[in-house]
């Protein structure tokens, strides 16, 4: 399975005396406007959004926002999400490249075929995957409430569990259930390396380890915390230590430092000496992008509506299996 990384165009149609941060704000007053965005976000783009979270956060908020227009700073399967719950409302994305990894690896035909293969299994599919594999599932989960999601499936019900082999794998942990697992993985989450992970750890003796489910086993061995991207931060508020090495796309140690300015965030090093801790999906958007795509109201996240029907019915499922 393959993935084609995205390059980063700088956008250029642009004022440069502009305050973007102002013209932002503007926009959001005048076309009643919410910015909702992933902290995987670059930093710029999390200060100007109204609200910042995790997928479940993001997919709750845009259920729940009164504004006329959403404005998605993140990727297509969370503003195609957004769009699944809001279909009378505009959704706009800065750039519609920003894909996902686990999503181009798992497409509906098949996806479809594997269905078919196990007809007796029911499918939770992770959230990151397109509205057609969405369509074909019987519950969608996050990766903060997939524990809890698998826990309330009747014990001798087999489960199918898609893209994430990680995350899968994770759950089964926490579960003790048995799941089949369809064989994804997300390009930055698999990217980090155990040897620089255990030099820094002998580097840094009283740094805590938190992790994304969706890294892989040997280096989730590692972690004193496992959890969402949420998770992560209210855990690295709450807790006693002063330093963390954190297992996750660098952009969440922007609000983590921002909610513990006395505390240290050491981002996990990847195999390669490369930016790949940055997801080069999530930072196709940009500040530059985002302005634009509201100046513009363009470009757009539209589905079709008899799609979109069939891909609402496992997200509310899921909505209403979610603990608060
Ligand atoms: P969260 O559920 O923490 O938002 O994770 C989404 C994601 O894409 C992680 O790579
Ligand atoms: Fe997808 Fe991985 Fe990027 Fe998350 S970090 S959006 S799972 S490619």
């Amino acid at each position: 399975m393959t993935t084609t990384l995205p390059t980063r165009p700088r956008a250029s149609r642009i004022d440069p005396r502009l305050d973007l941060f102002e013209e932002i704000e503007r926009l959001k007053r005048q076309m009643n406007a919410v910015v909702l965005a992933h902290y995987y976000q670059d930093p710029d783009i999390q200060d100007v959004a109204d609200y910042i979270g995790d997928s479940l956060g993001l997919a709750r908020q845009a259920a729940e926002t009164e504004a006329d227009v959403i404005v998605f700073a993140g990727v297509h399967f969370m503003a195609e999400t957004a769009k699944i719950l809001n279909p009378t409302k505009q959704v706009l994305l800065p750039d519609l490249a920003a894909g996902c990894s686990l999503a181009d690896q798992c497409p509906a035909d098949r996806f479809e075929a594997f269905r078919q293969q196990h007809p007796d299994h029911l499918a939770i599919t992770y959230v990151n995957c397109t509205a057609a594999v969405k369509a074909l599932s019987d519950i969608i989960c996050t990766s903060s409430n997939a524990v809890a999601i698998v826990n309330q499936i009747p014990r001798d019900q087999p489960i199918l569990f898609a893209p994430d082999r990680n995350l899968g794998r994770y759950v089964i942990a926490q579960t003790g259930r048995e799941m089949l697992l369809w064989q994804g993985a997300c390009i930055v989450h698999e990217t980090f390396s155990e040897k620089k992970l255990i030099r820094l750890k002998v580097e840094h003796p009283g740094a805590a380890v938190i992790a994304h489910p969706e890294c892989e086993p040997n280096l989730l061995n590692h972690a004193d915390f496992i959890g969402s991207t949420t998770a992560l931060l209210k855990y690295a508020q709450a807790s006693d230590r002063q330093s963390f090495i954190v297992l996750t796309e660098a952009g969440i140690i922007h609000q983590m430092q921002k909610a513990c300015p006395d505390k240290t965030f050491i981002p996990a090093p990847p195999e390669a000496s490369c930016a790949c801790n940055e997801c080069p999906f999530m930072r196709l958007n940009t500040l530059e992008k985002l302005y634009l795509c509201m100046r513009d109201r363009t470009p757009e996240v539209d589905l079709d509506e008899t799609l979109r029907l069939k891909a609402l019915k496992p997200i509310e499922r899921m909505l209403a299996m979610s603990p608060r």
